[in-house]
């Protein structure tokens, strides 16, 4: 007889840890506000035109900042970089193949370059697409042809404090009143997965299938943006009954048997630094795109990209489904929001997948629109704490074609967190600089725009504190 017998743990243990450990470390550059309020006046009060190497954290976007695995770090020397027919593409082809379950699948650099392919086939002057919310690039590349980009979210979708589980549901209803008396107009209905327009938020398995039928009842393809996809099949699993013992997998392969196609931007849910797919099962529309990919991607077995991304992709769609990676990911930014609102600030709830969208009028009730109370939350992080955030506010939607100013319906700051990049350490390092914020925030002026392009100004604008 052993004289110690083994116990096994009592209790199960709460804390949710960083389901890696780190490799290749890449160092921070440190700053001080000092140094900081000078290079945030050399870049006009723009973050977009700060140097990466000035910001410490960097909350820029969740797109392409992912840090790879040792697995697809290794996958990258077995790349096959034949022009034609790679074996890299038979792997990138057939692991798509399996989640999404579409017979085309083909390559593009990024999600943007699947979006313009598709619209240029199926847009044009007096087409409409609907979706929840396009997300900006979607709605440019429909816009471009001159069809009109329709969003259709949920009214809870609008409103940043209702606590709807799915408020990236695409409101059945208004669906069908457009098709009744747009039928002919529609050639293609979409859902954005997670709906980041709306601040991350899933849609429901019960939505995408519902949508799924009515489209297809009036014989019009359904596409599913399906950027964050994992992240979506998580909040299916943890919110929607019915789904809690299936496998993000198995989801994920059910809300894609209702679509007829898919875009994908890889830099997001596939672990990618650059990456995209364009998917469908019409042989028709596939043949057609393939033929538009060879003239801008390149051929269509690596359309844009190397045959060490195609192999990197692949094992990255693998991991984006592990339990213990989403288990963190969303608890992660979960605890960034729950921090900050036990705080008193104001966030859009309830926090999506990939980041937290800070409500900057109720954070600075002092600033009008004019004068863009969430850039000014935007340069104070900045100064702060050297973090860097985008506002989604009155600089990137307050001017309209026309040239006329009107503030946006809501001042936002996104705090996007790149994928298994940053630890807890540095994500209580941001709720810190937030907090201060708080504090003094009475004190915080807005600003004023000094020098603007004629579109897309909150990339290049120049500004000035008043
Ligand atoms: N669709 C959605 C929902 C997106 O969030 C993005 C990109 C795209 C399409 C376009 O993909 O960048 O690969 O061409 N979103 C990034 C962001 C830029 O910061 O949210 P892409």
């Amino acid at each position: 007889m052993p004289k110690h017998s083994h116990s096994l743990p009592k209790y199960a243990m709460r804390e949710i840890i960083e389901p890696f450990r780190i490799k290749a470390v890449e160092p921070i550059q440190f700053t001080t506000p000092e140094q900081r309020l000078d290079i945030l006046k050399k870049a006009k009060w723009n973050v977009f035109l700060i140097d990466a190497e000035d910001v410490i954290i960097d909350l820029l976007t969740d797109s392409g900042t992912s840090a790879m695995s040792a697995q697809q770090w290794a996958a990258i020397m077995v790349g096959d970089e034949s022009y034609a027919g790679s074996r890299s593409f038979r792997k990138f082809e057939s692991k798509i193949r399996e989640i999404w379950g579409l017979k085309h699948v083909i390559p593009v650099h990024q999600g943007r370059a699947a979006e313009k392919i598709l619209m240029s086939i199926v847009g044009g002057k007096g087409k409409i697409i609907p979706n929840n919310n396009h997300f900006d690039t979607t709605r440019a590349n429909v816009e471009f042809t001159g069809a009109e980009a329709l969003d259709l979210v949920i009214d809870e979708g609008k409103d940043p404090d209702s606590m709807h589980p799915f408020k990236g549901n695409l409101d059945p209803e208004k669906l069908r009143a457009v098709i009744a008396k747009h039928r002919d107009s529609i050639p293609i209905g979409m859902i954005t997965v997670t709906n980041n327009t709306g601040g991350g938020q899933p849609v429901s398995m019960a939505n995408i299938r519902e949508i799924s039928a009515i489209l297809r009842e009036n014989g019009i393809p359904f596409f599913i943006d399906s950027c964050r996809f994992a992240e979506n099949a998580w909040f299916i699993k943890q919110r929607e009954p019915g789904y809690e013992s299936k496998t993000p997998k198995e989801i994920a392969q059910e809300m894609f048997s209702y679509a007829d196609g898919a875009t994908m931007s890889l830099k997001k849910d596939g672990f990618g630094n650059i990456g995209g797919f364009l998917a469908m099962n019409d042989d028709a529309l596939a043949e057609h795109a393939r033929n538009l990919v060879i003239l801008t991607e390149g051929f269509p077995t690596y359309g844009g990209l190397a045959g060490r991304d195609l192999e990197a992709l692949a094992v990255g769609l693998e991991e984006t489904l592990d339990e213990k990676y989403l288990e963190y990911r969303t608890a992660t930014v979960r605890y960034l929001a729950n921090r900050i609102t036990a705080k008193g600030v104001k966030i859009v709830q309830p926090p999506g997948g990939h980041a937290v969208y800070i409500n900057a009028k109720e954070f600075y009730p002092h600033i009008p629109a004019t004068e863009f109370p969430a850039q000014a939350f935007v340069c104070e992080l900045y100064l702060q704490g050297g973090i860097r955030g985008v506002e989604i506010g009155s600089v990137m939607f307050g001017r309209h074609i026309d040239g006329v100013e009107h503030p946006a319906d809501r001042e936002l700051v996104r705090l996007a967190l790149p994928r298994r990049v940053y630890t807890q350490a540095h994500v209580n390092y941001v709720c810190e600089v937030i907090e201060a914020m708080y504090e003094t925030r009475d004190t915080v002026k807005g600003l004023k725009i000094t020098k603007q392009p004629p579109f897309l100004r909150h990339f290049t604008c120049e500004m000035a504190p008043l």
